[in-house]
């Protein structure tokens, strides 16, 4: 039996071990991580994250061909194929803050699986790294003299948070970077691929070199980010000219060269993924001499920071100036529908801008916890990944505990709110009743939908002064100062 260790309990890990024991069962996988309380709730009822259809799978496959350990090194020593699916924040500190990648995790793991490997063994790359990191694991991998073989294999993670499930069981592609000049390297690269034949069509298992597959990885984010970024860009215009947005990429998308998706205008892209890609990537054209590419690439994030920017100036200018004081009911905290997962997410710039304009915020979100929301507004910048196993631990800045208030329903926030943000698309908020929120409201009461979820026409029957990203003004709006 080929015995899979993943090291690492994450979103990625957790769900990609999962669907690869459901769809292997003569495989079995063991996903170990040093946080006892991450483990402790794969091992329970509640998951530790909130994935569609993620249960379904654990529940099928645990105890039987998969297991959550916190026993790191047994399980290591054990496998036949280790993934590495650490955390790598952004650096804080040193050399390329703010953009390179911390491969403090990755190396620590990768040391670890030297010391106490006792047979060859597949080191799998799952985590997204910089370009050429597998290169410098192999360098600690194969100083082991130890006379073991290591092979290392880039095996990049498509999934999106939301639909990681059915992102696995029917991937667009499964890309195995591996070094196809040796013979090592050709066989380590079959077995994985043996691994995902199991249920992906071979024609969809594409096998490149090591540095493609990593550099696959951060293009493909670069790409979809920056699509975003194009059209929030339109949204600006579309605002100051009368277009609507949403039309604007309609007609765009039916272009089949350019084809219809990942082109809705929002308040921002978030998650663990977008932003720090880019700035790897950004870093690394830096690194290799090529400013103007990573000048190219920088401004899919300018833009992206403009449009969080945009929309707080948006909400205070049209509030006569001023929030101080007043209540702002905040309707999604997550960075996108159907995650609790608040890593880069819009909400934390957005209420951050909020809280600095001295407004009071009552948070509504149906997964993300308030101790996460708090810790969130309390970070610096970065620091949200570099604390792997402990995230609760930081206490809640003062500043913010006496200005955010966490509520447990949409109509609990929004009772005495002056004004209505909506920051994740989340279904609920289609199809609130939004007369009786109106009616529980000081007047004139605002909504600000940051993701178009609202029907702007009968909220404005109602009563109600709208703001949506990238949409004709509403005529309150037109007359207020002009936003930067
Ligand atoms: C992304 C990639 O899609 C995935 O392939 C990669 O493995 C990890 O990064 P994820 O971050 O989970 O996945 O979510 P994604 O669906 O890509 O959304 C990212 C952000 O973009 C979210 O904040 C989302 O709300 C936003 N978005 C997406 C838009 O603002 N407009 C769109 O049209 C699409
Ligand atoms: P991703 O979204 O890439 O899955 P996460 O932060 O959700 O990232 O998961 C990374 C996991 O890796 C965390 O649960 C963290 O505790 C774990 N981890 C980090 N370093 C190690 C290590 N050396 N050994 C085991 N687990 C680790």
């Amino acid at each position: 039996m080929v015995k899979i260790c993943c090291i690492g309990a994450g979103y990625v890990g957790g769900p990609t071990m999962a669907v690869i024991a459901l769809k292997c069962p003569s495989i079995e996988v063991a996903v170990v991580d040093i946080s006892v309380s991450r483990i402790r709730a794969w091992n329970s009822e509640k998951l530790p994250i909130y994935e569609p259809g993620l249960d379904d799978v654990v529940k099928k496959c645990r105890g039987k061909n998969l297991f959550f350990s916190n026993e790191v090194e047994k399980n290591v020593a054990q496998a036949d194929i280790v993934f590495v699916s650490v955390n790598t924040p952004t650096k804080t500190s040193g050399l390329g803050a703010g953009k390179a990648a911390d491969l403090t995790y990755w190396e620590s793991a990768a040391r670890m699986i030297a010391d106490v490997s006792k047979s060859s063994k597949i080191v799998v790359e799952k985590s997204t790294v910089p370009v050429k990191t597998a290169e410098a694991i192999e360098k600690i991998l194969t100083h082991n003299n130890k006379g073991i073989e290591f092979q290392i294999l880039s095996n990049p993670e498509f999934l999106a948070e939301g639909t990681a499930i059915a992102d696995l069981f029917d991937p667009d592609r499964v890309l195995i970077g591996g070094r196809e000049e040796t013979q090592g390297g050709l066989k380590a690269i079959k077995t994985l691929k043996d691994v995902y034949a199991h249920w992906v069509p071979q024609e969809r298992i594409i096998c490149t070199n090591l540095w493609s597959a990593e550099l696959s990885k951060l293009a493909a984010n670069a790409f979809l980010a920056q699509r975003i970024s194009s059209v929030n860009s339109i949204s600006a215009l579309c605002e100051a000219t009368g277009a609507n947005v949403t039309q604007v990429s309609y007609s765009v998308g039916k272009d089949s060269r350019i084809g219809p998706k990942f082109l809705s205008a929002s308040v921002g892209f978030g998650g663990s993924c977008f932003q720090k890609d880019i700035l790897n990537l950004v870093y690394i054209c830096e690194c290799n001499g090529l400013p103007e590419v990573a000048n190219y690439w920088k401004q899919v994030i300018k833009i992206n920071d403009y449009q969080k920017k945009r929309f707080v100036n948006r909400l205070v200018s049209s509030m006569f100036n001023t929030v101080s004081g007043k209540k702002i009911a905040i309707l999604g905290f997550s960075f996108k529908k159907d995650t609790g997962d608040t890593r880069e997410t819009p909400a934390i710039d957005v209420c951050k801008g909020l809280l600095s304009d001295r407004a009071h915020l009552i948070i509504y979100d149906p997964q993300v916890a308030e101790a996460q929301m708090m810790m969130d507004l309390s970070l610096p910048k970065f620091d949200w990944d570099s604390q792997p196993g402990s995230p609760m631990q930081i206490p809640t800045d003062e500043s913010v505990s006496q200005s955010v208030k966490v509520v447990h329903n949409a109509y609990e926030a929004t009772k005495d709110a002056h004004a209505i943000c909506i920051l994740t698309e989340w279904d609920e908020f289609k199809n609130l009743d939004y007369k009786k929120i109106y009616d529980n409201m000081p007047k004139p009461a605002y909504v600000f939908d940051g993701r178009n979820v609202v029907d702007v026409g009968k909220l404005r029957q109602i009563g109600f002064i709208v703001y949506a990203i990238g949409k004709p003004l509403d005529p309150w709006l037109k007359d207020m100062p002009a936003v930067a």
